[in-house]
């Protein structure tokens, strides 16, 4: 039996250092840590100080080298990006290494292919860390929710975003300000697109859903809004009508609702703000915290929440998935007939659904003219699209336009977007200035 294991970190940012700090630091952990040797490091430029006490001969800047150094028994992918990130896990599973990785953007894209090559070499890939930071979900999903035939999964994944949204509520700011000042403080990265155009929340989502589902789907079509075009006078406005506003990343499995005897799963996939009533589990996840929620049978609902984001939380996850490596690798393979990532022994066939299929409530704000009758006639085109409304006020009545906000209740957002066709045709509707979806 092996009493070191020897591991290859590919990348030294905010999560690489992380890792090595736990690494360094083993007292109080698991006694394994103390086994854990860190053989070699590859980082973009040899030049730069780092403020680690690492002997400067594990270091390269080529990454394959940490790869193929027969020392490596487990490498840890922590540089992001899709490539050279996925082929170089690759070319680690093909010389028969475990890999731990922290990319979201590789597992939801190539999370299968992956997958099947773990499989072929039986090596284990494992992900704790792509999604949640430092909350256990990944292999709880894998495992202690087994039993169980999920039915949603609903989550705040993105801690850059929940910030934002969290300080703009409290301190009734703009986008924009919260934005700069976040990336001021490191809290945002200086290109923040990932984040507020809800990618990297579609990433996660992916992820999750093809651990509670049991298949993959098409990354690219995941239907998926940012929260950077949201006005804080909406988050004002929820607030008053007793929501908060949250980016949820939501996947859910229509089986039920379908019954179209196709054998492939049904399964609507989507990011978009969205209106959480205070009283929600998720309304009161704040700041960089991450929050799932599961539903399924017969567990019914049960929440993860925790420190989404940062280097700590993040390598903290990291870690224990090499802990199981070093745990696990000495009693079994991956090649005993059960998948690397996923707890089935194989893939499912799933299928998105179109979006506007997808069924929710609806948070609507409408800039109309203020004359009589306007509400009456958007209220007489929502009926006759089949929408129901929950709650219909004008908030503000000023220089001659009015503000209408609308909640729908339940309603596909194939109706949802016919009824908004028609109503902006109105001559008395000028703008539609925001849609969301509700909970
Ligand atoms: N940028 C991500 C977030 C952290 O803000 O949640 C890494 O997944």
């Amino acid at each position: 039996m092996e009493t070191t294991i020897g591991v290859g970190l590919l990348g030294l940012g905010t999560v690489g250092c992380g890792v090595v700090k736990i690494l360094q630091s083993p007292k109080g952990r698991n006694p394994l840590v103390s086994k854990i040797n860190l053989k070699r490091v590859a980082i973009k430029n040899l030049q730069k100080k780092r403020n680690l006490s690492l002997d400067s001969s594990i270091f390269t800047d080529d990454p394959l080298k940490v790869v193929e150094d027969p020392s490596v028994q487990v490498v840890v992918e922590v540089m992001g990006g899709l490539e050279p990130a996925r082929s170089l896990i690759l070319r680690a599973i093909s010389l028969g290494k475990s890999v731990v990785t922290a990319n979201k953007a590789v597992i939801a894209r190539y999370g299968e292919e992956i997958a099947e090559a773990a499989k072929n070499n039986g090596v284990y890939v494992l992900i704790e860390a792509a999604v949640g930071g430092g909350i256990p979900i990944i292999e709880p999903l894998k495992q202690s929710l087994g039993g169980n035939q999920i039915r949603k999964v609903s989550g705040i994944i993105n801690g850059t975003t929940n910030y934002i949204l969290s300080r703009m509520a409290k301190e009734g700011v703009s986008y924009q300000n919260v934005l700069e000042e976040a990336q001021k403080l490191g809290y945002a990265e200086a290109d923040p697109a990932a984040d507020v155009e809800g990618l990297d929340a579609a990433d996660k989502i992916a992820i999750l859903s093809s651990l509670a589902f049991g298949g993959s789907v098409s990354r690219s079509d995941i239907s998926t809004t940012g929260i950077n075009k949201l006005q804080s006078r909406d988050i004002e406005y929820a607030s008053r009508l007793g929501y908060s506003i949250k980016l949820l990343a939501i996947a859910e499995n229509l089986e039920d609702s379908e019954n179209s005897g196709n054998s492939s799963i049904p399964l609507a996939l989507w990011v978009e703000p969205t209106l959480v009533p205070t009283h929600h589990p998720l309304a009161g996840v704040n700041d960089v915290n991450n929050a799932i929620l599961i539903e399924g049978d017969p567990i019914g609902e049960v929440m993860f929440y925790g420190p989404g984001a940062g280097a700590g939380p993040t390598a903290s996850a990291v870690v224990a998935d090499i802990l199981n490596i070093a745990g696990i690798s000495t009693l079994t393979t991956a090649k005993n007939g059960v998948d690397p990532l996923l707890s089935s022994a194989s893939w499912r066939d799933c299928h998105l659904v179109n979006t506007n299929r997808i069924i929710q409530k609806n948070y609507l704000r409408l800039i109309t003219k203020d004359s009589p009758g306007v509400i009456g006639q958007i209220g007489s085109l929502f009926g006759e699209n089949n929408v129901s409304i929950q709650s219909i006020v004008q908030f503000d009545a000023t220089n001659s336009q009015a503000e209408i906000v609308v909640i729908t209740h339940k309603v596909n957002k194939g109706s949802m977007k016919d009824s908004l066709n028609k109503i902006q045709q109105l001559s008395e509707v000028k703008s539609l200035e925001a849609h969301l979806g509700c909970l």
